[in-house]
């Protein structure tokens, strides 16, 4: 993975698959401290302490009776290859929180890439997830809540093509707007 965005869709796509019906997408922008953090946290099913281990180091932890997956690894590689590092909080029954943070400056840091695309395909493509997402760029700060879109949308589906192009274009310009100097 070449972008920070499509790590994010990963991770994502883990809460989706854990059943979340609540995720919360955060990414933190803070130049002065160098430091880019993301999170991504959901009311998902959660898992138990092995598996946290398991997924982090899927390499050394013994024997594997299935298919190892690589989204995980892969952001935590992505992080430490910029000083960085990521952090996994779960809790059976009641969700998990996943935290990548990122030398900002660093040579090897990904780019944030189409984070706009990528928010707008989670939020329309999983209808019965509520998001909460916040990117904060310096003082600057974006936050969309998609219950407020769906009770604006008041029944209309947000896979219409029209309200994905009006979801997209809200994203892309509120994006545009945190880059912008003030
Ligand atoms: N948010 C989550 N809630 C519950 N379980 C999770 C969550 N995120 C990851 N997991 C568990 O950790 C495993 C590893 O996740 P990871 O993204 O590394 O690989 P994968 O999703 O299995 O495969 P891939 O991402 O390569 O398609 C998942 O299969 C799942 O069992
Ligand atoms: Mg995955």
């Amino acid at each position: 993975m070449e972008e920070l965005s499509l790590h994010i869709l990963d991770i994502v796509q883990n809460s989706i698959a854990a059943d979340a019906a609540n995720i919360k997408v955060e990414i933190i922008e803070d130049i002065e401290a160098d430091s880019l953090k993301i999170s991504v946290e959901d009311n998902g099913k959660g898992m138990s302490e092995e598996t946290v281990k398991k997924v982090c180091d899927p390499f050394t932890t013994g024997r594997t009776t299935r298919r190892v997956g690589m989204g995980i690894p892969l952001l935590k590689l992505a992080a430490e290859l910029t000083g960085g590092g990521i952090s996994i909080e779960s809790k059976l029954g009641e969700g998990t929180k996943i935290t990548a943070w990122f030398g900002y400056s660093h040579i090897d840091r990904q780019p944030l890439g189409d984070i706009a695309s990528t928010m707008q395909q989670l939020i329309c493509m999983n209808e019965q997830v509520d998001f909460m997402y916040i990117h904060r760029v310096g003082e600057k700060v974006f936050e969309l809540d998609t219950r407020e879109i769906k009770k604006m949308l008041q029944g209309v589906s947000l896979t219409e093509a029209a309200v994905m192009d009006w979801v997209l274009g809200y994203l892309t310009e509120n994006e545009e707007q945190l880059y912008q100097n003030s």
